[in-house]
């Protein structure tokens, strides 16, 4: 097993034959996060930008999509405590050619794995995508990792285009995506299952700034703050940290319940600012109980665009309407205070109060997600 590949910055590179790829010689080498001397794999990143920029150009999601090189970079050389990766990077003539990921949690979910993987755009159909599969299950496997999540992401207009074509419906009993779409059909027909469907939206922030929702219940509160957590907040945070980690609808059913402490959550806090991400983060307070949060990460290569991290409202605090207060407070200090003019999230479909809330916001649909799940033997 060859976790410390050490010819990742490939020095000889024959490019591969396009029209009629060989798969025989498809080599693929497995990557830990963190096992790399980071002075080796400055080309080595480089190579790997231009193959996830080539693979999102394809994609139809758009600039806002394209690979983040802090957050890259930071996937390949770190790992802590709680977390962390594997890389398959697959060449033909020295050029990768297609790249896998696999995200490990340490502490809890040892038999799983979130994987997902893409193949060069103009090599698809050949096979390429089963080979590299093939070996990720098969190392995953080795090391006790049977259970298995993966995603895919279909922009808006490809969905829309397929309406009228034949779909497949999720486990969840919401949702469904349209069958004959090449990730769809690749992985059912590769043993995945898909479990449910997720709407990827987006709104402007300065939306926010214009909606009115009427006054917070006098019990609550709304803190919001910039960066890593401030200390008196750090054990309220892990508490809806463990919470959100079967309270989310479908959540339960996929994965065992997450343990938090302050200490994980000033780790990931440290990990975000290491992966170039500023956070943005709302806090309901009932008194001094920390009752709900939302997140949004502001990528410092890429300010322009900010990413929806957890929502929770502790379920006996729903109904008060805290979830739509914390995206519009956050939303607001977002306006004021940084360079995010558009967040995207990602919702069940079946989580229509969460939908509701976003509507609140300002969201519209940007994409279609479908998360799947394979029990490997
Ligand atoms: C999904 C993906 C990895 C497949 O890679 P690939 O190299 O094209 O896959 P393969 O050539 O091994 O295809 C295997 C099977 O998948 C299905 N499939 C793949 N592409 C398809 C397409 N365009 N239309 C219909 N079915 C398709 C077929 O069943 C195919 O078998 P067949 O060719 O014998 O009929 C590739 O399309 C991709 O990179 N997509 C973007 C990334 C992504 O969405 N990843 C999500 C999966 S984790």
């Amino acid at each position: 097993m060859d976790l410390t590949h050490p010819d990742l910055a490939h020095p000889d590179i024959a490019h591969p034959d396009i029209a009629h790829p060989d798969i025989a010689h498809l080599d693929i080498a497995r990557v830990r996060a963190g096992a790399l001397d980071p002075a080796r794999i400055v080309t080595f990143i480089d190579e790997v930008l231009e193959f996830d920029a080539r693979e999102n150009a394809a994609s139809g999601l758009g600039p806002d999509f394209d690979p983040l090189p802090s957050r890259v970079r930071q996937e390949f050389l770190t790992a802590t405590e709680y977390t962390t990766r594997e890389f398959w990077v697959g060449r033909l003539g020295g050029e990768i050619v297609a790249r896998g990921i696999a995200h490990l949690s340490l502490h809890d979910n040892v038999d799983q794995a979130e994987i997902w993987l893409a193949v060069d755009p103009r090599l698809r159909r050949c096979g390429l995508g089963t080979a590299l599969l093939e070996r990720m299950e098969a190392d995953l496997a080795a090391d006790g990792r049977t259970q298995l999540r993966s995603f895919n992401e279909i922009a808006v207009a490809a969905c829309a285009s397929e309406r009228r074509s034949p779909h497949l419906a999720a486990a969840s009993g919401a949702g469904s995506l349209p069958a004959a779409l090449p990730a769809v059909e690749f992985l059912s027909r590769r043993g995945f299952a898909l479990q449910q469907v997720e709407r990827c939206s987006r709104a402007e922030t300065a939306v926010a700034t214009q909606i009115d929702i009427g006054r917070l219940a006098a019990a609550y509160a709304v803190v919001t703050w910039t960066g890593a957590t401030p200390e008196e907040h750090l054990d309220g945070m892990a508490d809806l940290h463990q919470r959100m980690s079967t309270d989310a609808p479908g959540a339960a059913e996929l994965m065992e319940e997450e343990t938090w402490d302050a200490d994980r959550v000033r780790q990931l806090d440290a990990e975000r600012i290491g992966a170039g991400e500023t956070m943005h983060t709302a806090l309901a307070l009932c008194g001094r109980e920390a009752v709900g949060f939302t997140e949004v990460s502001e990528p410092t290569d890429r300010t322009e665009a900010g990413w929806q991290g957890a929502t929770l409202v502790a379920a006996e605090h729903r109904g008060h309407r805290l979830g739509a207060h914390l995206k519009i407070a956050n939303h607001r200090a977002l306006a004021q205070r940084s360079a995010v003019r558009r967040v995207y999230t990602w919702n069940a479909v079946e989580n229509s109060w969460m939908l509701a809330i976003n509507g609140l916001a300002g969201f519209v649909t940007h994409a279609w997600t479908g998360l799947w799940t394979k029990r490997l033997a």
